[in-house]
């Protein structure tokens, strides 16, 4: 169950963090992997670590904020690797993104987080939609956050509009091209391991089960999301946050 090998996956931000956990857990299971970030020697460091281990995978450097670069991007992995079978959106924090009450942002400070969280996910998703519908075959899965799908207090008003614009995409798609093969799910994300770690341990007392998200544990929910015995899985936001959450 759960094999990857004959498919092709694009993780976006993957050069660190969560999404270097997604590529790394995808490559695992046979997939061959683009790892995006925008940052080309971070996307480089995660391929290597893919390769090291015997995996597929291909460094590419595109600002999911600009669809011509994206599309130019998706060709060239198209001539690399192959087409893209699963999509993991997974880029969702600009560079130094603060945390402040709304009442002390401008709308200068939303407009990062909202390009990134809502257009990024639309940009690339329309980068690859038509490629699966015309194959009978595609996983799109965008990572969110529990701030897109609850109030969390913690001064991330404005990216969790953008976390829950994406949300909002990703439901009417799964239902635009359901009958195609195409699949489309979102990862609720709750706090993990790579928050600042002045503030892990406050944060973790806080979690059910003691402790925050490990990027790897969101790659293995990637797994099962963009695996062929998923098909029948669409539509849908998946809480994974500990506990912190529950419905
Ligand atoms: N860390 C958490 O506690 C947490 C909680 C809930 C949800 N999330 C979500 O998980 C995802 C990954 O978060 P993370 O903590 O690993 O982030 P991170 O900041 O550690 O890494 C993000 C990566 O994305 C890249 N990036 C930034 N802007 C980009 C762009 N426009 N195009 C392409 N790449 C870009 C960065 O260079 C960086 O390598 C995000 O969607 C985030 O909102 C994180």
């Amino acid at each position: 169950m759960f094999d990857l090998s004959d498919r092709v996956a694009l993780v976006t931000g993957a050069g660190q963090g969560i999404g270097a956990g997604i590529a790394r857990q995808l490559a695992a299971q046979g997939a061959t992997v683009a790892v995006n970030d925008l940052v080309l020697d971070r996307a480089k460091a995660t391929a290597a670590e893919i390769l090291e281990a015997g995996g597929r995978a291909h460094a590419i450097s595109f600002d999911v904020t600009d669809y011509a670069s994206i599309v130019s991007g998706v060709e060239e992995i198209a001539a690399e690797l192959g087409a893209v079978d699963i999509l993991v959106n997974n880029a969702g924090v600009p560079e130094k993104m603060g945390m402040a009450p709304f009442r002390e942002t401008t709308p200068a400070d939303w407009v990062r987080v909202i390009d990134i969280n809502l257009y990024g996910v639309l940009n690339c998703s329309r980068a690859v939609i038509d490629g699966m519908c015309d194959r009978g075959f595609g996983r799109v899965i965008t990572i969110s956050s529990g701030a897109g799908t609850a109030g969390v207090g913690i001064g991330v008003s404005a990216y969790g509009a953008g976390k829950g614009g994406g949300l909002g995409f990703m439901r009417n798609l799964a239902l635009e091209v359901a009958r195609k093969g195409v699949t489309a799910n979102s990862l609720a994300l709750g706090l993990m391991n790579n928050v600042p770690s002045e503030i892990l341990p406050a944060i973790e007392k806080s979690i059910p089960v003691g402790r925050a998200g490990q990027p790897d544990e969101v790659g293995a929910c990637c797994v099962y999301l963009a695996s062929d015995e998923a098909g029948w899985m669409t539509g849908q936001t998946i809480q994974l946050n500990g506990g912190s959450v529950t419905t």
